[in-house]
């Protein structure tokens, strides 16, 4: 029988991605014309108790057999949801909640057996993003009268209970175990007819952008003359330059605003932030500016002055050419790959993604959309007047390169 319908279930330790993956697989669906609808236990938990009781690690522990029970109890009221929505209009049913035992998964098959289910684990051990995403729950009102280290400690206990009890997927009939953080299937089994089964499956391995603001610091004391790498400030003009684009984008909300480690990414987005309500500023390592090795802080002149073979040999090759003691574009290309993997992870359902980088770093995260070859790389134009807005979604492909300057 050909069936149209069905479950998806949602497997993970907290914080390893589930309801960003849960979140942007409903829009998805609906911009497919495709009915679907999230049954979140979280939610549920949150709306019928109260936080002091569910914030707190214990709530957790798989020997509290009175709130395992009561655990139990909000998520077959989300299963028993779950199966009449998907009796009469629903298509799609995505169960979000950890599921982490064999036993609770089992329950989940037999109470949602007229069709098919898939699981879906989410996994990512990377200690940054754990940290950020931690950070991000205990903002949740479920912790707003715990202090933040008290909420963090519960938090991560409350990982440990669960990881108590936790068996990967492996006697399931279907599913996929995907690295979160990396878009990548680490393993699949398919044993049932399963309905949307390839449309699915590209959703998780695929980038979606919905606007990405891509920007390069404004103008530095280096800038002025040619000096590359370093650790340098804005000069005056960089600041109003920095100013400027904090006015642009006063209208629109961004959330987070993602920069390297270094002080002029760091200042240019502290100037778009004034101009934003609540806008929190991450500055990833992965960003930094190429490393020039032994020709950081030099200029391009002395370089070609005093160590011309540096200078010949990067001309001649500038994509795989190492700076002695630094890198080339092609050895930064995995760490710029990872901060546009954690940033990404980490504005999970913003609308608006912004990244304030360099120009070397923004040419990569450019060519990570734009799929151009990598020897054209390090020739793409990365001007500090303007910055890229990117839109790289299923349907929708866009890559302007606009002025802040002009309203
Ligand atoms: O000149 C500014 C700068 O960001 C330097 O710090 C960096 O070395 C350089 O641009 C990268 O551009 P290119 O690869 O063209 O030298």
């Amino acid at each position: 029988m050909h069936d149209e319908k069905l479950y998806i279930v949602m497997v993970g330790l907290p914080a390893r991605g589930k309801s960003t993956l849960a979140i942007g697989l409903l829009e998805a669906f609906r911009k497919s014309h495709i009915q679907a609808r999230i049954f979140n236990n979280g939610n549920l938990r949150r709306k019928y108790r109260k936080p002091q009781e569910t914030s707190l690690a214990h709530f957790y522990h798989p020997d509290n057999r009175e709130a395992a029970a009561l655990r139990k109890k909000l998520a077959c009221i989300n299963l028993e949801r779950a199966r009449t929505y998907i009796h009469g209009m629903g298509q799609v049913a995505v169960i979000d909640a950890t599921n982490v035992s064999r036993e609770r998964r089992k329950m989940i098959e037999e109470r949602l057996d007229d069709h098919p289910i898939i699981f879906i684990e989410c996994l990512t051990d990377d200690e940054d993003i754990l940290a950020l995403s931690i950070l991000e729950k205990t903002k949740l009102a479920e912790f707003s009268h715990l202090d933040r280290l008290t909420a963090e400690r519960e938090f991560l206990r409350r990982i440990d209970y669960y990881r108590m009890i936790y068996t990967p997927l492996t006697g399931e009939r279907n599913y996929i175990r995907l690295d979160s953080l990396n878009h990548k299937i680490i393993e699949e089994k398919h044993s049932d007819a399963i309905p949307l089964y390839l449309w699915v499956r590209d959703f998780l391995v695929t980038d979606v952008v919905k606007n990405l603001f891509l920007i390069r610091h404004t103008e530095t004391e280096y800038n002025l003359v040619d000096r590359i790498g370093g650790d340098p400030s804005l000069t005056a003009e960089g600041v109003s330059q920095a100013r400027a684009l904090g006015q642009f984008f006063s209208r629109r909300k961004i959330a987070f605003i993602f920069t390297s480690s270094k002080l002029r990414t760091v200042h240019t987005a502290r100037l778009i932030a004034e101009r934003q309500g609540d806008c929190r500023i991450i500055p990833l390592g992965e960003f930094d500016e190429i490393n020039g090795g032994v020709c950081e802080g030099m200029t391009y002149r002395d370089i070609g002055k005093s160590m011309p073979e540096v200078f010949q040999k990067r001309e001649s090759d500038k994509y795989h050419y190492v700076y002695p003691g630094g890198e080339s574009d092609e050895t930064m290309k995995p760490r710029i790959r990872r901060g546009i993997k954690k940033a990404f992870f980490i504005n999970r359902h913003a609308g608006h993604i912004m990244i304030v980088g360099h120009q070397a770093v923004n040419r990569m995260i450019l060519s990570h959309f734009l799929y151009r070859p990598d020897v054209d790389v390090p020739y793409i134009y990365v001007p500090q007047d303007r910055f890229y807005h990117i839109i790289a979604t299923h349907g929708e492909k866009q890559f302007k390169l606009r002025s802040y300057t002009s309203l």
